[in-house]
């Protein structure tokens, strides 16, 4: 093998410019040519890549979000479309190619294994929400930007008596809620998981007010479940605190990526090279128990996530 190509996927997330400067670093002194793909996927059908050399990667580590650009392109789900991109890597006589992104991101790289191309899967996320993995890319860095919102929330808030409804990224999924409702020591937690009872919440946060002479409370909720103006302002009718709601938006994906990411991700982008170089291909780069592994990407996908079962356990005995 003599060339491969990077590109990044999805949602950007802070620490993937560090995969990519590890991968060029690395692939470059094992004598690879390194093609860096513009905006994911779509860039890749469109032929749009340029070589990286490592002084290209200078001066990125530090940096959130990424230089290659990410996109979504949801015909990618289309064989057409995926021997568009194959078509593409072939006509530069790449041989290998790696994938930095979440889920979805994996599903393409399995696709193009799938047809014969070799596929490389980093996970970039800031969701965490690919379970084969400990840790994705990003998730520090993201949780990191809650957890300092959430503390300037608390402050204004005990000021005025008020219980903060908090809506945080995470597609959906369970990991940036469950983790800064720990981190922030919030009231409540809503995701997916816990269900929504909206009666009891407000009872609760009554009776918090009442009983346990709180100054202050924080509701912490996933997007896409609830609506967090509408309780809020139950909030304030039916308890003595005053409701109010924010929606944290994509402040949570910019910034540079925390110390943690950074070393994830040049571990991770180190693996990636190896593995592509061992002629593995739909498998992607792991932290399991504190080890960089490599595993099948439909595996990592369809794993179990043990650690969030602990982690639910541990909001609730604390709270
Ligand atoms: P993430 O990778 O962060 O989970 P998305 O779910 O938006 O983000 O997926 C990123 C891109 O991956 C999609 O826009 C699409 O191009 C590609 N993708 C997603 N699902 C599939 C699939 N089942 N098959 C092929 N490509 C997919
Ligand atoms: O996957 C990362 C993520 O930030 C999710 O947490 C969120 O649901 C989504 O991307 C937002 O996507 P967009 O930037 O396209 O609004």
């Amino acid at each position: 093998m003599k060339k491969i190509a990077v590109l990044t996927s999805g949602g950007d997330a802070p620490g993937m410019n560090a995969a990519i400067r590890a991968v060029t670093r690395i692939a470059n002194k094992k004598g690879l040519e390194v093609y860096g793909v513009m905006d994911g996927y779509q860039g890749l059908v469109e032929g749009r890549m340029k070589v990286l050399e490592n002084q290209d990667v200078s001066e990125i580590l530090s940096r959130g979000g990424t230089i290659l650009g990410c996109a979504r392109l949801p015909e990618f789900k289309q064989k057409e479309v995926q021997f568009k991109a194959i078509e593409q890597l072939y006509k530069r006589d790449i041989e290998g190619l790696i994938v930095i992104g979440g889920d979805g991101s994996y599903r393409g790289a399995y696709e193009l294994s799938q047809l014969g191309f070799r596929c490389i899967g980093i996970p970039g996320t800031i969701d965490n929400d690919i379970n084969g993995t400990d840790e994705t890319i990003g998730f520090h860095t993201a949780l990191n930007n809650i957890v300092d919102a959430v503390n300037k929330l608390r402050d204004t808030s005990s000021s005025h008596h008020r219980c903060f409804v908090i809506e945080v990224m995470g597609n959906n999924k369970d990991s940036l809620a469950l983790y800064s409702s720990i981190a922030c020591g919030s009231e409540f937690i809503i995701t997916k998981n816990t269900g929504y009872d909206e009666d009891y919440i407000v009872k609760m946060m009554d009776y918090y007010e009442r009983t346990q002479n709180k100054r202050h409370a924080i509701i912490i909720a996933s997007e896409k479940i609830i609506d967090v103006e509408a309780l809020a302002q139950r909030i304030s009718k039916e308890t003595g605190f005053s409701g109010r709601s924010i929606v944290l938006g994509h402040i949570q994906r910019g910034g540079s990526p925390v110390p943690e990411d950074r070393i994830l991700a040049s571990q991770m982008g180190q693996y990636a090279v190896d593995l592509l170089l061992d002629n593995l291909s739909g498998y992607c780069v792991c932290k399991r128990d504190n080890h960089i592994i490599g595993r099948p990407i439909i595996e990592a996908l369809n794993d179990v996530n043990e650690i969030q079962d602990q982690m639910y356990q541990l909001f609730y005995e604390i709270v």
